[in-house]
Formats: structure tokens, C-alpha cells, sequence
């Protein structure tokens, strides 16, 4: 059985989605067994302990630079012997530490279809935001491996939507999450404890 660690910092839908998930039998070998968080105000926290997961804060705010933010992150990460760590809504970008520590085992939930509308800056309802001012008719979700690169790790699995003419970014956002977000983020999970993702390369194949 996996250890799974989750890394949130605002409303927690998307660690939601998995403790669903995990209720219904849907993550194959793997259990969550720790949450940490960068943000004390989280709402995700308070989904933990409704579920009875550790949880660890880790405030951003306590950290002038990212080196020692990385690694006192790490250090919770490892201390809690986490087999997979997920960034589900996780707004702090970490440094190189925390791939060499974990390689190839985070994976991260995007709010759009990467490579488009993702990187420094996107986060969030920027994301929609910039969907709806590019005119593309179609978003979705991505959830791929985390490297040092941000936004640019090996995809696991995407959904795309429509997008409609008359989306908000708040419409789409709600769109994208119940109907991407929720749905690939558990896959994704359960497919790495059961070992069914290949890496090759910058790409994966589910086995
Ligand atoms: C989600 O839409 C997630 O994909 C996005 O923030 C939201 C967090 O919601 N993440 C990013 O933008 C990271 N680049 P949640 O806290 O309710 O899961």
C-alpha cells in the first residue's frame, strides 16, 4: 500500500475528490495519509481532519527564500514516507530539492490543457481567465509529472470541455474542476500505486 501525501493551500476540492475517491474504493493500493499545507487558513486542512489525515502546515509566509522552504517542506514529505506526493491546488513553487528528493513521484493537477495556459502565472482563475481571452473553444485539465520545470513534466492524463460563449472565469473554472479536475486527478493517483505508468522519456503510457 502506497503512502500518498497530499500538498494543498486554499479550498482542498480537489483532495476532496480524492478522499471520495479513496471512500469508494477507486484508489488501488494506496492510502492518504498526510496533507500539508502552505497556507495555516487552508479550507483543505479542515478536510483532513474531518477524515482523520495527519495534517502539517508549512507556511509560506514564515520563509523569505525558496531553498528553505523547499526543504522544510521535503523534510515533512519525507517524514510522513510518502510513496507519491500530488500538488491538488498547491500555489508555491519549490526548487530542485524537492524533485531529487522525489523523483518522478509528484504529479500535479492543471486547470488547462497543457501546454497551453500553463507556467509561471497561471494558477487558478488566471488560468480561466486567459482561456476566455484567447479565444480557444476548447480547456480541460492536465495531470502530469512535476520536474523541475514548472507546468512541463511527463502528462498522465487529460480531459477537455467546450467552452462556451458565455463562460465567466468563474462558470469555467466550476466546469473544469467537476468535470475534468475530479475525475483525472483520482485516476491519476490510482494508476501510479497500482504501477500502470510508464515513463518514457517526456512521455507516459498507462499499462
Ligand atoms: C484547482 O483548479 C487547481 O487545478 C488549481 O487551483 C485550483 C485549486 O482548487 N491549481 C493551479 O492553478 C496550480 N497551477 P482546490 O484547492 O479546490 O483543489
Amino acid at each position: 500500500m502506497m503512502n500518498i501525501a497530499v500538498l494543498v493551500s486554499g479550498g482542498g476540492t480537489n483532495l476532496q475528490a480524492l478522499i471520495d475517491a479513496q471512500n469508494r474504493g477507486e484508489i488501488k493500493n494506496g492510502k492518504i495519509t498526510c496533507v500539508v499545507s502552505s497556507n495555516p487558513d487552508a479550507y483543505a486542512l479542515e478536510r483532513a481532519e474531518n477524515n482523520n489525515i495527519a495534517t502539517k502546515i508549512v507556511n509560506r509566509k514564515d520563509y523569505d527564500d525558496r531553498a528553505a522552504y523547499t526543504a522544510d517542506v521535503r523534510d515533512a514529505l519525507l517524514d510522513a514516507k510518502a510513496d507519491l506526493v500530488v500538488y491538488a491546488g498547491f500555489m508555491t513553487i519549490l526548487d530542485e530539492q524537492i524533485v531529487e528528493a522525489f523523483p518522478n513521484k509528484m504529479m500535479n493537477v492543471h486547470p488547462a490543457l497543457i501546454p497551453s495556459f500553463c507556467g509561471k502565472g497561471f494558477y487558478g482563475l488566471h488560468v480561466h481567465d486567459a482561456v476566455l481571452a484567447s479565444g480557444v473553444k476548447l480547456t480541460g485539465a492536465t495531470v502530469h509529472f512535476v520536474t523541475e520545470d514548472c507546468d512541463a513534466g511527463p502528462i498522465i492524463i487529460q480531459k477537455a470541455i467546450d467552452v462556451k460563449n458565455d463562460d465567466t472565469s468563474q462558470t469555467l473554472q466550476k466546469r473544469v474542476m467537476e468535470e475534468c479536475e475530479w475525475k483525472i486527478l483520482p485516476k491519476a493517483v490510482s494508476l501510479f500505486c497500482e504501477g500502470r505508468i510508464k515513463i518514457i522519456g517526456n512521455k507516459t503510457e498507462i499499462i
